[in-house]
């Protein structure tokens, strides 16, 4: 399940190369739920065939403006009716004056013209035909219109030339789809996040570590950032890619990782601490490996980043994590206390470690909130409604 699901999207495909990376974006959709309709123009038709885009999106392809399938020859209104979205990618520079000057030429300007949906339009074009002056000027006016423009981004293009005109990859615009409609409930909010295990050196080969897998964290920046909020990710080694539009601050060890939460806190409204930070490191690190024959390791206590950051006289909204294997409730709602959180996540480490479902119960001062076992990406949802719902109580409490 995703924001896409059910969702009715027409997919409009024009004449660039880009073209090919529709075919995979109307393959994504498929698989997000999303009922895919494309229009083809006759420019676009010239890179990838209808045939293909039937194929992928199991419905009919749309290029004519007097398609005789149209029962009254309404195609440019019978095609934007009952529609989610129309988004174009790629879009060439060609298509976007069409747009920003109500030119309706073939179907797919007509439609947009004639539409009452939202309009995504992701550029794709020659990086000096992207500086072109009235390229500037039409992406502006396509934006104080009301579209809402995807990338395009940097680097190689098909002309081998380098520079900005790429449009964005398939799975980059799925997820520019899902958080558009998302509901901005974290809006104008700065969430700052630790996620992932620490690794506490013992020499150089060597460390202590646990089997956090950082899932659950990377799922909950995401969600926030699909919310509307400005997510910095301090994680811990994990190998996960960023989610789109995170920034992520790699660290290793626990004193590392309190580092930089302190760097990225000014300004935060709000501190999440997902990760599973070692409660002990080794007192100092070998400088070369240690040999069995000198087996002694002393700990020294690593700082409780959570609780540090709570305690501060300027402390965001701060959220916790609890991980218990038994007594749940009395372990979490004792951390949830003791740190002095508003809001703590807990749940049960075989429900959860590793897995990408989990099952957890939500802590705040009016009590308990248990959560349906879901894929951690739909538990995150849930985590950022409730935390955006006790957000706008505090708002409420502090103006009065
Ligand atoms: N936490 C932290 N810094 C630490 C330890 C924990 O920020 N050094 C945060 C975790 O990110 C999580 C919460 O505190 O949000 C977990 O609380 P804690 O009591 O430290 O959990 P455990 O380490 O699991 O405690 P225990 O081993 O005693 O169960």
């Amino acid at each position: 399940m995703s924001e896409l699901s059910g969702r009715r999207i027409v997919l409009g495909v024009t004449g660039g190369v880009a073209a090919y990376k529709a075919a995979e974006l109307v393959r994504l959709l498929g698989k997000a739920g999303a009922d895919v309709h494309v229009v083809l123009t006759a420019g676009g038709a010239r890179f990838v065939t209808p045939v293909t885009f039937q194929a992928l999106s199991g419905n009919p392809v749309w290029s004519d403006l007097w398609d005789p399938r149209v029962e009254n020859n309404m195609a440019h209104i019978d095609l934007t009716r009952g529609t989610d979205a129309i988004v174009i990618a790629p879009g060439t520079a060609d298509v976007i004056a069409k747009l920003v000057h109500g030119i309706a030429d073939d179907l797919l300007t007509t439609l947009c013209l004639a539409r009452e949906c939202p309009l995504l339009v992701a550029p794709a074009m020659n990086r000096q035909m992207w500086e072109h002056p009235a390229t500037r000027r039409n992406i502006a006016q396509l934006a104080a219109d009301g579209a809402t423009v995807v990338g395009p981004a940097a680097g190689d293009q098909a002309c081998g030339e380098t520079g900005m005109g790429r449009m964005l990859e398939p799975d980059e615009l799925l997820e520019h789809l899902i958080a558009f409609f998302q509901p901005k409930l974290l809006a104008g909010r700065k969430v700052v996040m630790t996620a992932g295990p620490t690794f506490e050196a013992i020499d150089p080969v060597r460390g202590i570590t646990n089997t956090s897998s950082g899932k659950m964290g990377y799922a909950l920046a995401q969600a926030c950032r699909r919310a509307g909020a400005e997510v910095v990710l301090v994680s811990g080694p994990t190998g996960l890619p960023a989610p789109l539009g995170v920034e992520r601050v790699d660290v290793c060890s626990a004193l590392q990782m309190r580092d930089a939460v302190v760097a990225a806190l000014p300004g935060a409204d709000v501190f999440i601490g997902v990760a599973a930070v070692a409660d002990y490191r080794p007192l100092s690190a070998a400088e070369h490996k240690v040999k069995k024959s000198s087996a002694e390791l002393t700990l020294t206590p690593n700082p409780d980043i959570l609780a540090e950051v709570a305690a501060r006289p300027d402390a965001p909204f701060c959220v916790g994590f609890a991980a218990e294997s038994r007594e749940l409730d009395a372990y979490a709602e004792g951390k949830r206390r003791a740190k002095r959180l508003p809001m703590l996540v807990g749940n049960l480490v075989q429900d959860g470690l590793g897995s990408d479902d989990n099952q957890v119960i939500l802590y705040d001062d009016a009590g308990r909130h248990p959560q349906p076992r879901a894929p951690k990406t739909v538990v995150a949802q849930k985590i950022v409604e409730h935390l955006a719902g006790l957000l706008a109580m505090r708002a409420t409490r502090l103006a009065r």
